[in-house]
């Protein structure tokens, strides 16, 4: 009997997976990451096939770019040749302008026949074409041509998609450590394949100036030096033994970057963190600090440093002033970020224009000090046409003059206490981003294991504790979310020193980042998304990328 049996089961199972094999695998397909808003997945598939016509019916040369750097990409990761053409009739790829959607967002209808992309702008256009990347084979998206590939398929489907939040950012530290515009180059390609869209670039610390600014080359002469450093190489931590820069980009090459940024739809946000962390700053131009006589270096250690700028100088407070310019003249985002984090009020008290100052202005701390030179440096900021961004301190340090920095308008990045931070920022009508110390500061240890590299944290700010965090507080207000314009990955390089570990370390957290910043919350699934991370994998690999392998397959 069961001889008999045992054959009728293999064969009753052989046809149920028969049938129900092709809409298992046509969702097996579907990895698309950060996830859409909405996607249904339909019958059948459109093939990609030499000659094809990507149609541009009266659209704008900025949207047509998009298409054509699109033809490009295709032609270098697969030899097949897209052609651009004015129109409609006759068009594999349709492209189409469509007023009615948001600046980022977009809808891609894929049937047998077609490929249609709808957008209103260039930049919800080009999240359209990434998506179409991210269906084709892995070595699409990172412009590679994969010899073992023949065949490029799309399976047949409808997204409308539109990101949860305006900002959605990736900090790096390149003071601690730093790292060439090649690396920063390779974070800005990984950053585009996840729809991220602002690099917030930390260029100075105490540690070491890193931009180049005409007026005062002793930035960089001599603040792009330091006499040692801490080292990394991956467990073990070491002095260099001598100096370790200069270290610096010049503004051709910042420009660059920012020209890089700007066709992967990146803002490349400069960060001058001051008047704090600015021992680099001082080391070059002691004269501005509070204490001009003494000798001032570049520090070699991390902490934070008491040699901060003299903001009772109003000479020091034009330095200050200068370098913003330049920056601006540089960098054409809309947002500056001046740091305003972590400054000591030491040097202040210790010094006489300073003293004198609290003591005129009837301040009733030294740390009114800062708030009013924050609102002197929103002021100059304004007069270029650009808006300020500081850190939370400058409104959760104790003796903050909130009044003063409500009316800089500031944006405040909310790191620690981060939530404290943005419940002050936006009911004080000020925008912020969430940043949290802890999870979404990837520089951080993501294991206990002893083979990780050092670093801050105890292990447990893992992938899954990154991808768990909520940017918006259950009990927040929705006037008061409405504040809250985004998130940001953080990461901080004192204990990083080569690019191999900052991927290592900042792969793929910086893609949960990703998704909590454009996906909806109810779309949101950690197994869901640690599978598409697992098949990502091959795009990492093609590209030489490193990344941490926890969670992943
Ligand atoms: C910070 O981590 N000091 C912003």
């Amino acid at each position: 009997m069961r001889s008999h049996i045992r054959p009728l089961i293999a064969a009753f199972a052989a046809a149920t997976m028969l049938l129900i094999r092709p809409a298992l695998l046509r969702a097996e397909v579907i990895n698309i990451t950060p996830c859409p808003m909405e996607i249904s997945v339909s019958a059948g598939n459109f093939t990609l096939t030499d000659g094809m016509r990507i149609g541009c019916p009266a659209l704008p040369d900025s949207m047509r770019a998009e298409a054509q750097r699109f033809a490009t990409t295709i032609y270098r990761a697969t030899g097949l040749t897209l052609s651009v053409t004015e129109r409609r009739s006759g068009a594999d790829f349709l492209l189409l302008r469509d007023s009615t959607l948001g600046r980022e967002a977009y809808r891609l209808s894929i049937t047998p026949r077609r490929v249609t992309l709808r957008a209103s702008t260039a930049t919800g256009l080009f999240y359209a074409l990434q998506t179409v990347k991210k269906l084709l084979p892995p070595g699409v998206m990172m412009g590679l041509r994969d010899p073992y590939e023949h065949r490029y398929v799309l399976p047949a489907l409808e997204i409308s998609d539109a990101p949860r939040f305006a900002y959605r950012g990736f900090m790096l530290d390149v003071s601690r450590h730093f790292f060439p515009v090649s690396e920063v180059k390779r974070m800005l390609d990984i950053m585009a394949a996840y729809n991220m869209n602002a690099f917030h670039w930390h260029l100075t610390d105490d540690q070491g100036w890193r931009a180049e600014i005409a007026k005062y080359p002793r930035l960089t002469t001599v603040g792009a030096t330091a006499a040692d450093a801490w080292m990394n190489s991956w467990v073990r931590e070491y002095r260099l033994g001598r100096p370790y820069g200069p270290f610096f980009y010049t503004r051709a090459e910042m420009e660059d970057v920012v020209s890089y940024a700007r066709e992967r739809h990146i803002t490349v946000i400069p960060e001058i963190d001051m008047p704090g962390h600015f021992q680099a700053a001082m080391a070059a131009y002691p004269e501005y600090s509070c204490t001009p006589a003494e000798k001032h270096e570049v520090w070699t250690d991390f902490g934070i440093s008491t040699d901060v700028l003299n903001v009772a100088s109003p000479a020091a407070v034009n330095f200050a002033r200068d370098i913003l310019t330049e920056i601006a003249a540089i960098f054409p985002s809309e947002y500056i970020h001046i740091g305003g984090d972590e400054c000591p009020l030491n040097a202040w008290q210790a010094n006489a224009e300073c003293r004198a100052m609290v003591e005129r202005e009837h301040m009733k701390s030294f740390r009114e000090l800062q708030s009013r030179f924050i609102a002197l440096m929103a002021e100059h900021l304004r007069g270029l046409g650009r808006k300020i961004v500081v850190w939370n301190e400058a409104i959760t340090a104790p003796d903050a003059d909130m009044s003063v920095i409500r009316s800089t308008g500031a944006t405040v990045f909310c790191w620690y206490p981060a939530v404290e931070g943005l419940r002050k920022a936006a009911s004080n009508g000020l925008d912020c981003v969430f940043t949290p110390w802890g999870p979404y500061y990837i520089n951080r240890r993501q294991s206990k294991a002893a083979n990780e590299p050092i670093g801050a944290g105890n292990g447990s700010d893992n992938l899954k504790a990154v991808y768990a965090v909520n940017p918006i507080p259950r009990d927040m207000s929705a006037a008061d979310a409405a504040r809250v314009k985004g998130v940001q990955a953080t990461f901080w390089s004192e204990h990083v020193s080569d690019n191999n570990t900052l991927e290592y370390l900042a792969l793929p957290r910086l893609m949960a980042v990703a998704e909590a910043g454009w996906s909806p919350e109810e779309k949101r699934d950690f197994r869901d998304f640690t599978r598409r991370m697992s098949e990502d994998r091959r795009m990492w690999d093609m590209g030489h990328y490193n990344y941490g392998r926890h969670f992943l397959k």
